[in-house]
């Protein structure tokens, strides 16, 4: 089956980074929100981003103002889940709760012709229990995509015990199409990035925890004695100290080791609102936001 129409299901940052790649690789798409407003500000971050390509030679990985405008003229919103009936592909980037995205897709289910691929962008929700709410479990894999979206080159396809092989070929071969690196793996909570991202994340906490050393000094190490485009505290802030509370329980849930499980002082930070980079206020303190200061505790 040839991909033509992509529905993506969420305009956050996620989803509206999944639906711009997919307009600049020459795919239909429609993106479903529950809210015009999520809709507007998405695709305002949309703007923005290919703005910033199109000021980019396409040497170095730009784009041109014509190929920036077919992308905008490739995408459309909407409040209706019957809009995506046609759609090929549908790839899902809502809110991390298993039984809402359950919902969804049984929805969909029932609207999107039958042979189209369902994928999920969870980055811990078991991918299994998200196809059995479907009558199409062997069409439904994993595009684990990773945040910022149009720069990140890789993309995770994940394969559930019901995936059909077919079906993991054609969205290995759909991950190529929008430019990224695929890598095949497995419905194992994690997949591979966060399986040895997220310990490391919380082993940073801990150190600091233990008094290794300060916020900016483990920051800076990491950075600089590794080569790491950005420190762990920075990285925490940058991909939400709430998404990494939430992806720690699941996989403590699965795994059942201490790597997995949550420090002290992530739980405090979580209950106190403060999420990293979105709320203004994490390991890091956003108020003036070219020169984040570091939080001491
Ligand atoms: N769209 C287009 N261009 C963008 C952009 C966007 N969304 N965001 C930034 N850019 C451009 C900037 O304009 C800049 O362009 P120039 O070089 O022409 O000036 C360039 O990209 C680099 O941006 P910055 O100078 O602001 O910052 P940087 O050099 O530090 O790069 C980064 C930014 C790519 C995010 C880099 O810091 C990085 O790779 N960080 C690590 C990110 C990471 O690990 N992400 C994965 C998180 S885990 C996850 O997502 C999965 C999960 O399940 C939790």
């Amino acid at each position: 089956m040839a991909i033509k129409k992509v529905g993506v299901l969420g305009c956050g940052l996620m989803g509206s980074g999944i639906a711009q790649v997919s307009a600049m690789a020459g795919y239909d798409v429609i993106v479903l929100e529950a809210d015009q407003k999520f809709i507007d500000k998405g695709f305002a971050g949309i703007e923005k981003s290919l703005a910033k390509l199109a000021e980019k030679p396409v040497e170095k990985g730009g784009i041109t103002a014509e190929q920036k405008d077919a992308a905008r003229a490739r995408l459309k919103g909407t409040l209706n889940n019957k809009d995506l009936a046609d759609c090929d592909l549908i790839i899902e980037a809502i809110i991390e709760n298993p039984e809402i995205k359950k919902k969804t897709f049984a929805e969909l289910d029932a609207i999107v012709k039958k042979d189209a691929i369902f994928a999920t962008n969870t980055s811990s929700i078991c991918v299994t229990e998200l196809a059995a709410a479907t009558k199409r479990p062997d069409r439904f894999i994993g595009l684990h995509f990773f945040n910022p979206v149009p720069l990140m080159k890789l993309v995770e396809v994940v394969k559930t015990i019901a995936t059909a092989d077919s079906v993991m070929d054609e969205a290995y071969e759909f991950g190529k199409k929008v430019g990224k690196v695929p890598v095949r793996t497995s419905d194992k909570t994690g997949f591979i990035v966060n399986r040895l991202l997220v310990p490391y994340l919380l082993d940073a906490i801990r150190a600091y925890e233990e008094g290794a050393g300060s916020i900016p000094d483990i920051d800076n190490a990491m950075k600089l004695g590794c080569g790491y485009p950005m420190g762990p505290f920075t990285l925490l802030d940058f991909v939400g100290l709430d998404t990494t509370y939430y992806i720690t329980h699941v996989m403590f849930d699965e795994f059942k080791e201490r790597r997995f499980a949550s420090p002290a002082l992530l739980r405090r930070l979580v209950l106190a609102g403060w999420f990293g980079r979105k709320t203004g206020k994490g390991f890091y303190d956003y108020s003036d936001p070219a020169n984040p200061r570091a939080m001491e505790f």
